[in-house]
């Protein structure tokens, strides 16, 4: 099984590596600046957050990050913005590990619920969380585009 450990600034270049490579693999282009600017907010603490890495050997194969939000609502929200696989090493239990570390920081940090976006055509990682617990509870979100 991956080790999934807290990222470290020595990470940040193969974070941003497999970041790049898997937005350009579902078919997104992704923006070097972008990438480098949330890598770095949650690297260095500039804004409350997750970042873990899974490691297979010494290579970062897994990436998550994600993002406390406070709601008057719903209360602790752990967000996530980002989760992804190397493509070379899917279905081998790495995103299964990274999703029982995740929940574990949950739990840590009294978090009562964590959210995370699908989009309607990725079937796989609708059946990648629906397998590690998660339902889609009937909610719709609305975006706008402002960059
Ligand atoms: C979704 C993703 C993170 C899954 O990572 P992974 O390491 O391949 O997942 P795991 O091997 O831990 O799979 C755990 C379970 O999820 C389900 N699952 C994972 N990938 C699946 C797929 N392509 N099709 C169907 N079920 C899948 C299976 O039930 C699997 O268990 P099994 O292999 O014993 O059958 C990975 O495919 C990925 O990075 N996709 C691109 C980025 C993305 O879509 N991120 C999520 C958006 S928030």
């Amino acid at each position: 099984m991956s080790l999934v450990e807290r990222a470290t600034p020595a990470d940040r270049e193969a974070i941003e590596r497999l970041v790049t490579a898997c937005i350009t693999a579902e078919g997104g282009r992704p923006k070097a600046e972008r990438v480098s600017w949330a890598v770095e907010q949650v690297l260095k603490n500039r804004f409350p957050g997750a970042l873990f890495v899974a490691r297979e050997k010494s290579a970062v194969v897994g990436v998550v990050l994600a993002v406390y939000t406070p709601s008057a609502e719903l209360g602790r929200l752990l967000v996530v913005n980002d989760f992804f696989v190397d493509p070379a090493w899917r279905r081998k239990g790495v995103g299964r590990a990274m999703a029982v570390r995740l929940l574990a920081e949950a739990k840590a940090m009294h978090v009562d619920r964590i959210d995370l976006e699908v989009l309607p055509r990725n079937a796989e990682a609708a059946a990648f969380w629906k397998a590690v617990g998660f339902t889609t509870a009937g909610r719709m979100i609305y975006s706008k585009d402002i960059a």
